[in-house]
């Protein structure tokens, strides 16, 4: 039974008082919610409608996927942005202009709130974790009704009741070792074949000039019994292909986490042993994995990989710099030899792989001999695909407080490594052109509804003839038009 399983419960908003545990807790106010929202839609003649709207990585999207799950348990009904009564914005700080983004909308939202008097706008996710900027907010934005941040995702139905029953603005947002609870939420896939599990939370790395400690909290790992039990409901619920979630994945096993506390610890059961036993699930045919830091990736990860068909041929190792002087300024605990000797290792066992990375441009102190080296270490790796990003300032970050790199130096560089990384990656993802690859079919192409869009196991992209039936299945593709970082093909047959 998951514990979450609202059915399972009776009508716990007759309870005079709310339960004190999670997740009877959060059952109690979704209970309340759906009451709340009967009346509302008798009122007022139709649903309620929500739309979550998520920025940032992977660990922000599948939060994403609970707040929708708890909304769609309490009744309200799924919509597009424009359309809804209810928003909710999943923000992300890793970098500066994802705040300007976010107070442009709000702005926005302000005159709609006017003319609809069932809006209500909810903010969470890593932006609210900063102290500064939750002043601003409450400072500039009255109007928005509920603010929480990554700890207590799981609160929602328990503030939107708030909301709705003392018409006030209801800010709480939870610190690192307070009540905090993150299993056994409901979940909105947005896919039905294919899942995010998280297998841990938080990063203990301080790399100097990011934010992620500090909104995430320390590094904290699910139980692999959790993981595996988690896995295997998806699988019965059709899902083939699973992603493991984590800021540094490698590093998992070092502490586990029951709920709020630390319960043991377990240095033998690693990040390779959880993905051999994940894959011995049966019905699972792919696994990935995401992120892995280069500092932690072990000789037995990579013969896991190796052994393993299941595990995908793809590795994203973000490697940040290629200059060892940087690499050390940065915090990262590896210098540019020994990242280079991982990926020949890599090549080595797993000749087929495919590896992308993020690499950050105009770090506080980079000279034009350091940036050099990272262009010089695009060219020698040959990444599939690179995310390229300019060093933003956060503030109470330790590179915060460096000599920072002039704007129009930065800009410069990073026109430059941009278009070395292009020519790279073509030059990398054309090597499987006329090639015959199994591609798991996603989605209808957004651009041309006869079309099909799929990832190969290695992770490349390819669009095709294709019709909604064939969503979430298996099929043999041949790769025909090389475009750059994705593929044209056309159905191979078996
Ligand atoms: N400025 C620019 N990029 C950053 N990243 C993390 N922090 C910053 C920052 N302050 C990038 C890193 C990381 C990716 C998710 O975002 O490259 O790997
Ligand atoms: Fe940030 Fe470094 Fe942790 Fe990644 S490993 S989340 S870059 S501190």
């Amino acid at each position: 039974m998951k514990p979450f399983d609202i059915n399972n419960y009776g009508n716990l908003s007759e309870l005079a008082y709310p339960p004190t545990d999670e997740p009877l807790r959060q059952i109690y106010f979704i209970s309340r919610l759906q009451g709340i929202l009967a009346k509302k839609r008798e009122k007022l003649g139709r649903n309620i409608r929500f739309s979550v709207v998520t920025f940032g990585c992977q660990m922000n999207a599948h939060d994403s996927e609970k707040l929708e799950g708890i909304l769609l348990e309490a009744g309200f009904e799924p919509s597009d942005e424009e359309n809804a009564d209810v928003i909710i914005y999943n923000t992300c700080t890793v970098r500066e202009n994802a705040n300007q983004k976010l107070y442009g909308h709000l702005g926005q939202l302000k005159a709609r709130k006017k003319s609809n008097p069932e809006m209500l706008i909810g903010l969470c996710g890593c932006m609210m974790q900063q102290e500064d900027i939750l002043d601003y907010i409450k400072e500039k934005f009255r109007f928005v009704d509920i603010v929480f941040g990554t700890f207590n995702v799981f609160m929602l139905a328990e503030l939107l009741c708030r909301r709705y029953e003392e018409n006030k603005q209801v800010i709480e947002v939870l610190r690192e070792g307070t009540r905090s609870y993150e299993n056994d939420l409901p979940e909105n896939r947005k896919y039905s074949f294919k899942s995010g599990v998280n297998i841990m939370y938080g990063c203990n790395n301080f790399c100097t000039y990011c934010i992620v400690p500090y909104v995430r909290g320390r590094e904290r790992s699910r139980t692999p019994e959790d993981i595996l039990d988690d896995i295997k409901r998806l699988v019965k619920d059709g899902v083939t292909e699973i992603m493991l979630l984590g800021q540094n994945v490698n590093s998992y096993g070092k502490k586990y986490m029951d709920e709020s506390s630390i319960v043991a610890e377990n240095p033998d059961y690693d990040f390779p042993t959880l993905l051999t036993d994940v894959c011995k699930i049966d019905g699972i045919r792919r696994v990935r994995f995401m992120t892995s830091h280069p500092k932690d990736l072990s000789d037995k990860l990579i013969e896991v990989i190796r052994d393993n068909p299941k595990v995908c041929r793809h590795m994203h190792l973000p490697v940040q710099a290629g200059s060892t002087r940087v690499l050390q300024a940065m915090n990262r605990h590896y210098t540019r030899e020994r990242y280079l000797e991982i990926i020949d290792k890599l090549r080595k066992e797993v000749p087929d792989i495919s590896i992308t990375t993020d690499i950050m441009v105009g770090f506080p102190g980079e000279t034009e001999e350091d940036f050099l080296e990272t262009v010089d270490l695009v060219e020698k790796v040959g990444y599939d695909q690179v995310f390229t990003f300019i060093y933003s300032i956060r503030s109470g970050t330790p590179a915060a407080d460096m000599e920072q790199v002039p704007e129009d130096i930065v800009k410069d560089r990073f026109d430059r490594l941009l278009k070395v990384v292009s020519e790279k990656a073509r030059e990398r993802v054309g090597r499987f052109k006329g090639t015959v690859n199994e591609v798991l079919v996603e989605d209808i192409d957004s651009h041309d509804d006869t079309m099909v869009t799929g990832r190969m196991n290695n992770n490349t992209i390819v669009h095709f003839k294709g019709c909604a039936e064939m969503i979430g299945s298996y099929v043999n593709v041949k790769l025909t038009e090389e475009k750059g970082f994705y593929y044209i093909g056309e159905l191979a047959g078996e």
